[in-house]
């Protein structure tokens, strides 16, 4: 789908930069701009700028930047227009649609008709005598008849083509049942067979309310234990959390995260109605964002065993990273919720829940475990490592709190705690500033460049090039007199074939007229692509102002260099003609 410029344009205006960064980023002014930490990675120096005069913002320290859209794009996880659309609505604007627009929303709509349509045919199966093995073993779970119900869950017939037939029978097309992800083509007689055959079914519905996708576990152990949907036009699984439907409406103080579908409609069933899963993934920075949109605190319960809890390690920090307060269940007796609520009761586990420990308790646990503190040395080792884990809490009020209890506990002043924890962080920053400035050194010599790789290769001509990307982004007058020729410069006068790509792209896309934005380039690059484009437009800043002599004088070391570089590969061909004679 196409926007037309002036709606860009629109969007972008009632869409003041500092206003959209400042709902995802704590802003402070430095000088004329903001500074603030970057969304993107990690850091705890701030690096991410946002430029007021010309509303965009980069990162000195990741690289990320570009306009409102670009931001908005790899911050929600939305293509160019994704993002326009996101922001269109945030200040209440409608995008007009074209026809192309329209046929794509129609699709979705009839996939997700389908969908509907298949999940009926499901639960009907279940409770049909097909399903008689299927109920059974749902009822063995002790998933009682109003469970199932409320689920939705369901039985895939274990035929090649009973859902087929169905959604033949109901008027959709072998087209949309494949992109659907409901059947397959056969490799072997390039004929359509449906996918879930034989399996338990849970269909994934989304906050909406409309059937996304669909889980399937087997009834006994055979392997894969779980078919899952994979991406279709509706669903994206890294975007979506399972049963936050249900969730959304008693999630407000907590959501339970678990690993699996089972465990989910075993907490349900048990009255813990703020139950959520990933879908057969570890969890996403986008599945931490939707989190937090709809509740302050997580308690993750993933399985006891040593994969779960690693898992768990890391869902801590990534739901930590978007502000959440994350606490770990920790179980012992049982595999999982669902295992631990049919052995023990709910009422323990809602012990459970109350009990679970903030991640600094989590490890203070581990640590008090592997050292004998009445011993000296070990009472040494033990607080020298637990020093490490409060060294790197962000807020220094909960540093404070911890300091306190571990004085108290270990029986040493709270000072000496104090100060050697305060040494550590220092340590820590400098280290972390020599990394971030090591980066920033390595990225502008060109080297690990995954967006421009053929930088490093000429770094003369490559940086000319730059520089008259810089000057023709900054300056539209100058775009438009090398698009009518006047300065002989061509697409295939570039090196690197990023340079050139960016070159072709803002001739296209300028129009006549004085005005660019360069942020339009959104529609053709990715967002860390935007960025990079954006660090070549702020090398700008610190250039001459001529920029007219300094284009010609760019333009003259690019074309020098390329005749160099053919120069040198005639020299080859003359070298291994020579050879020969
Ligand atoms: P588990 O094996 O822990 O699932 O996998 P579970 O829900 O406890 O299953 P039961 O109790 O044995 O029925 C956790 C999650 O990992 C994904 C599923 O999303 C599952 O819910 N998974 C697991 C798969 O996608 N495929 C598999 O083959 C196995
Ligand atoms: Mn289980």
């Amino acid at each position: 789908m196409r926007i037309p410029p002036a709606v860009i344009e629109e969007i972008k205006f009632r869409n003041d930069i500092e206003s959209v960064v400042s709902s995802y980023v704590n802003l402070k002014p430095a000088g004329s701009n903001l500074i603030g930490l970057c969304p993107f990675h990690s850091e705890k120096t701030p690096s991410f700028t946002v430029f007021k005069n010309t509303q965009t913002c980069y990162c000195f320290g990741c690289g990320s930047g570009g306009d409102v859209v670009t931001f908005i794009m790899k911050m929600e996880n939305l293509d160019y227009v994704g993002a326009l659309e996101f922001l269109a609505k945030r200040v209440g604007l409608t995008i007009p649609r074209d026809q192309a627009d329209e046929n794509n929303r129609i699709r979705s709509a009839r996939i997700l008709e389908m969908n509907k349509c298949a999940a009926k045919f499901f639960h009907a199966a279940l409770l049909s005598p097909d399903g008689k093995e299927a109920l059974a073993y749902l009822q063995k779970r002790k998933f009682s008849p109003a469970l199932i119900k409320h689920f939705g869950l369901g039985y895939s017939p274990n035929s090649f083509n009973a859902l087929m037939s169905h959604l033949k029978a109901n008027g959709f097309t072998e087209k949309e049942m494949v992109s659907g992800f409901l059947c397959g083509i056969s490799k072997k007689t390039g004929k359509p067979f449906d996918l879930f055959r034989n399996r338990v079914m849970i269909p994934i519905i989304d906050p909406k309310g409309d059937v996304i996708a669909f889980g399937g576990r087997v009834l006994d152990d055979s392997l894969p234990k779980y078919l899952n949907s994979s991406d279709t036009p509706v669903f994206k699984k890294s975007k979506n959390l399972f049963a936050l439907n249900y969730a959304r409406k008693n999630c407000a103080d907590r959501i339970i995260l678990c690993e699996g579908y089972m465990d989910v409609i075993a907490l349900h069933g048990a009255g813990f109605s703020n139950a959520v899963a990933t879908l057969g993934t570890a969890i996403t920075p986008e599945q931490a964002r939707i989190m937090e949109r709809y509740t302050k605190s997580v308690v993750i319960a993933y399985d006891s065993d040593e994969a779960g809890q690693r898992a768990a390690d890391k869902a801590f920090k990534l739901l930590g990273e978007v502000g959440l307060d994350v606490k770990i269940l920790k179980m012992t007796g049982a595999k999982d919720p669902d295992e631990y609520i049919k052995t023990y009761g709910p009422e323990r586990f809602r012990r459970l829940l109350d009990d679970s420990k903030t991640h600094f308790d989590f490890k203070l646990d581990a640590i008090l475990a592997k050292y004998d503190v009445s011993v000296i040395p070990e009472k040494l080792k033990a607080i020298n490592e637990i020093t490490d884990i409060i060294s790197h809490i962000n807020s220094a009020v909960e540093r404070d709190v911890y300091i306190g209890r571990i004085s108290q506990m270990l029986e040493v002043s709270r000072d000496s705690l104090t100060y050697d924890i305060n040494k550590k962080i220092k340590k820590q920053n400098k280290e972390q500033q020599k990394n971030e400035s090591r980066k920033i050194m390595l990225q502008s010599a060109g080297y690990g460049d995954r967006i421009n790789p053929d930088y490093a290769k000429n770094v003369r001509a490559s940086s000319a090039e730059e520089s008259i990307l810089s000057i023709i982004l900054t300056y539209p007058e100058l775009l438009q007199k090398i698009k009518k020729g006047d300065y002989k410069l061509l697409p295939e006068d570039f090196f690197t074939s990023f340079g050139k790509r960016v070159f072709e792209k803002a001739l296209e896309l300028t129009t006549d007229g004085t005005y660019f934005d360069y942020g339009i380039l959104g529609s053709e690059f990715t967002a860390d692509e935007m960025g990079r484009i954006t660090a070549i437009v702020l090398k700008r800043n610190n250039l001459s102002q001529n920029g007219e002599k300094e284009l010609t004088d760019c333009i003259a070391v690019l074309k020098n260099e390329k005749n160099k570089q053919s120069a040198t590969l005639e020299d080859i061909i003359n070298a291994k003609r020579n050879e020969k004679k």
